[in-house]
């Protein structure tokens, strides 16, 4: 088969959260069960840095708005582990300092931005090569399978190529003004309850999900609560009538670049059966973090995290005075929302020798705290697969979780030892400080975290087994279009 992704984020180029590693990892390992796979990234500032002057493999590609049109460039990115990756230029939309707009919001054009970026990898492929399948990822690239089936609905080449859309996150739906209708060209009858329209917004992640063929989205668990009132954000019913094509597939880990014992970021390698290396990357990860004398008693807790209110920080805050008295330190790599950057900066203030925060986006550090720490802390409050936990796994580093979406599905508490981490249920802090002492608890009874941790370690998340979960929903997309 031939598919093709579009997607907004992909390692190693342009990354903001899990959605890059997914789109980063999950077309190799389509290639190596013996698929086809290119991918559409935009060219952005951060692309051109690292990728200068690609061969040029279109020079104009037409993407007509209302009254004008663009044109875009297909850039060569290259093959990587088989992969053939495309990068979509139009610097006017895409040389900017970040990927969607400044910490304090989103660029005011980004409907037309990634419209632009959905209706380029369509033409491209017109030109290029129209693949068996197109597999379009969050409110993004959602537009591309709103398209297809209705501005290109009687073009003869796309007329049996599905869309699957995967949500990584039904909290980002890319809300727009009434007017995005006419400035995409889109009829203004889709401006409907039933198709594009909610709250009298353009919402794409709703378009995506009424128009793509299959759904899919990165774990069982938030799979069925985006079909509820809590976790759906207005979308649960429209996920409930789509229900049978919405399949929950959990992320895989790209071992290659988690994992202790090949991790070129970290201080020391170390593996489940040759432990010493972890001391060594903890005391690289507390010099990192200006942290000293800290005794081998004291857990080291990690956080690496957008700080957003979906990650639980709220949580965080109200717990913090109580976890400050406990024998911990607790290191804290994120950036985000001012409001909690400046809160976890006072609070590193405060208690300078046991809370540590650095405020930036930083791959090396968010490798060293997987490896240097001794407990991760995810208190989210909604969660769809979570990556950094299944990375702790790896690294020995024993998660503590809220149990929610793919933090349900992949950390395990069992009442008398034998489970991988720590879980707590509702919007509690006092069950997340709860769970976060039972923790420090088993941290003290040597031989028991030593046990948690390697069985953490030696447990697999493969995107193999992911991979061939997405041919089958590719296969059923194929076929019902047939
Ligand atoms: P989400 O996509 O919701 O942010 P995930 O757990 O799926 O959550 O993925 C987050 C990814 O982004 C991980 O690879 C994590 O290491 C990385 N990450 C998040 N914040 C930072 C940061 N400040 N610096 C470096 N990496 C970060
Ligand atoms: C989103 C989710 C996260 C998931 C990632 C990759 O950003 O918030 O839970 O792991 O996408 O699918």
């Amino acid at each position: 088969m031939y598919i093709v992704f579009a997607s907004s984020e992909c390692t190693p180029w342009a990354k903001t959260g899990g959605l890059a590693d997914v789109v980063g990892a999950l077309p190799s390992a389509l290639v190596r069960l013996g698929h086809r796979v290119s991918t559409f990234l935009p060219y952005y500032r951060q692309v051109a840095k690292a990728v200068p002057n690609p061969p040029v493999v279109l020079q104009s590609v037409t993407v007509p708005f209302n009254y004008y049109n663009r044109f875009v460039r297909i850039l060569d990115g290259g093959v990587r582990d088989g992969v053939q990756h495309y990068f979509v230029d139009c610097p006017e939309m895409f040389d900017r300092e970040t990927l969607y707009g400044p910490p304090s919001g989103d660029y005011w054009d980004n409907a037309e931005r990634f419209g632009l970026l959905s209706r380029a990898v369509i033409e491209a492929c017109k030109i290029m090569g129209v693949p068996d399948v197109f597999h379009v990822h969050d409110w993004q690239t959602a537009m591309l399978a709103v398209l297809l089936r209705s501005t290109y609905f009687f073009d003869p080449v796309l007329q049996r190529v599905p869309a699957v859309l995967s949500i990584h996150n039904a909290g980002y739906q890319g809300w727009f003004p009434p007017r995005t209708m006419e400035m995409l060209c889109l009829p203004w009858d889709m401006f409907t309850f039933t198709k594009l329209e909610q709250n009298d917004t353009v919402n794409f992640l709703k378009g995506g999900i009424v128009y793509a063929d299959q759904l899919t989205t990165v774990s069982e668990t938030y799979a069925r609560e985006i079909q509820t009132e809590e976790f759906g954000n207005g979308l649960d019913e429209l996920f409930r009538q789509r229900s049978s094509d919405l399949t929950g597939i959990l992320n895989g880990v790209d071992y290659t670049e988690w994992d202790p014992s090949v991790d070129n970021h970290i201080a020391a390698h170390y593996s489940a059966t040759r432990l010493a290396g972890k001391k060594e990357c903890r005391r690289d990860l507390l010099h990192a973090f200006g942290l000293h004398d800290v005794a081998e008693s004291t857990a080291v807790i990690g956080v690496v995290s957008r700080f957003a209110t979906q990650k639980g920080f709220d949580f965080l805050v109200a717990i913090l005075e109580e976890l400050v008295k406990q024998d911990i330190v607790l290191v804290l790599l994120g950036n985000g929302e001012p409001y909690y950057e400046n809160l976890l900066r006072e609070a590193a203030a405060q208690h300078p020798t046991k809370v540590r925060v650095q405020v930036k986006y930083d791959n090396t550090i968010a490798h060293k705290i997987e490896a240097g720490a001794d407990i991760f802390l995810m208190p989210s409050r909604y969660e769809p697969c979570g990556l950094n936990q299944i990375y702790s796994l790896r690294y020995g580093t024993v998660p503590v979780v809220r149990a929610t979406g793919g933090l349900e599905d992949t950390i395990d508490e069992q009442p008398f030892g034998g489970g991988n981490g720590f879980k707590f249920w509702g919007y509690d802090p006092a069950a997340f400080l709860d769970a976060i002492l039972r923790a420090l608890g088993t941290f003290q009874n040597k031989k028991e975290w030593l046990a948690m941790m390697q069985r953490g370690m030696q447990q697999e998340f493969s995107w193999e087994k992911a991979a061939r979960e997405y041919v089958r929903v590719y296969e059923r997309a194929v076929q019902n279009r047939a």
